[in-house]
């Protein structure tokens, strides 16, 4: 085995694929790709375990966070593993995208691409337009001769994005969508019609619904950019049954809203071919460890409580192919 480490590698290599064939098929047969967050072995495993047993397309998601603590070089090889696991194990070759969330400048989506990602994000929406555009442009002028996807955002989503909190969201503008793509050249555009990051995206009093989503900014975009790939960031629901377990098992979230699934699946039937999960897999696996330990408080072996916290990250992730991205079946 060689043991070179600084060397770039391909994505191709790892055998893993970029997004550009799967969003157009997404679009035509009108589901969405899920785009599921990791950071740790556990939480890859459940997502290719899940969408390999739904035969799911899926996008691995990695924000600058979650590459600083798992560690640049063992994410290259972990996905190389996830690949190889899903066919090996699984009988599977479901398309595996591995896609920067949330880049924040040139060099970390230069260095992502240089590491074997086969997607990324650069995130220049809290700059100015004429500055979002520049540094989009930039990152694609290196992706696409390496045949690496580019997502770019414009519009604010309200909540956590990778260390950076807005307290007030703006609707994308559906006046800058088109001279934002051309002049960018990017591959898919994430955009902000009501969703937002983190497990408190509403706030609503008991018993009352959340506002629903702003369809008629999508329609618009969609009537400007036709058939262009469209991500929803900040898509968690927000899963009662998760935030109740871990109420009953000593957490403490109060007033925790998502985004109900009926209006995930109406976004799908759009351009949307890309919905991002992240916080819905973390109350799953904060649920399931919580109630093992608290059921078992003589437990120490890790893997007693994070074993029941991936089968149950698995079983989430099945439901969200299976019923509300439409996207199992589909690899
Ligand atoms: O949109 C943000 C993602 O949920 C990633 O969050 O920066 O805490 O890893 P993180
Ligand atoms: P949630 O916080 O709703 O899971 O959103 C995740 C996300 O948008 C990652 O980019
Ligand atoms: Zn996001």
């Amino acid at each position: 085995m060689s043991t070179k480490t600084s060397d770039a590698v391909s994505y191709k290599e790892l055998g893993l694929s970029n997004s550009r064939e799967l969003f157009k098929k997404a679009i035509d047969g009108k589901y969405a790709i899920p785009g599921y967050n990791f950071n740790n072995m556990e939480q890859l495993q459940a997502i290719i375990i899940g969408c390999a047993k739904s035969n799911s397309p899926v996008i691995l998601q990695v924000s600058k966070g979650a590459r600083k603590y798992a560690n640049s070089t063992l994410l290259r090889y972990m996905a190389m593993g996830a690949v190889q696991m899903a066919l090996k194990d699984y009988g599977s070759n479901i398309p595996i995208v591995l896609h920067l969330d949330h880049g924040d400048s040139f060099e970390t989506c230069k260095s992502c691409i240089d590491y074997g990602f086969s997607s990324v994000m650069i995130d220049g929406s809290a700059l100015s337009f004429e500055d979002n555009i520049a540094v989009t442009k930039k990152v694609v002028e290196y992706a696409h001769p390496r045949d690496v996807s580019v997502e770019g955002e414009l519009g604010v989503l309200a909540g956590i994005e990778d260390e950076v909190s807005h307290e007030k969201s703006s609707y994308t503008n559906p006046d800058d969508v088109e001279e934002f793509v051309k002049r960018t050249g990017v591959d898919s555009l994430a955009i902000s019609i009501g969703t937002s990051h983190g497990a408190f995206k509403f706030k609503v009093k008991p018993g009352e619904k959340p506002p629903p989503l702003r369809f008629d900014i999508l329609e618009e975009i969609e009537r400007r950019i036709p058939g262009f790939p469209i991500v929803l960031h900040g898509s968690s629901s927000v899963i009662p049954k998760y935030v109740d377990m871990i109420n009953e098992y000593g957490g403490k979230l109060e007033g925790t809203c998502g985004v109900p699934e009926d209006q995930l699946r109406k976004a799908t039937k759009s351009a949307v071919c890309k919905i991002n999960i992240d916080s819905d897999g973390r109350l799953a696996v904060t649920a399931m460890i919580r109630k093992v330990l608290a059921e078992q408080p003589g437990q120490f072996d890790p893997r007693k409580y994070l074993g029941p916290a991936r089968e149950e990250l698995i079983k989430m992730i099945i439901h969200k192919n299976e019923e509300v991205l439409g996207s199992a079946g589909k690899a």
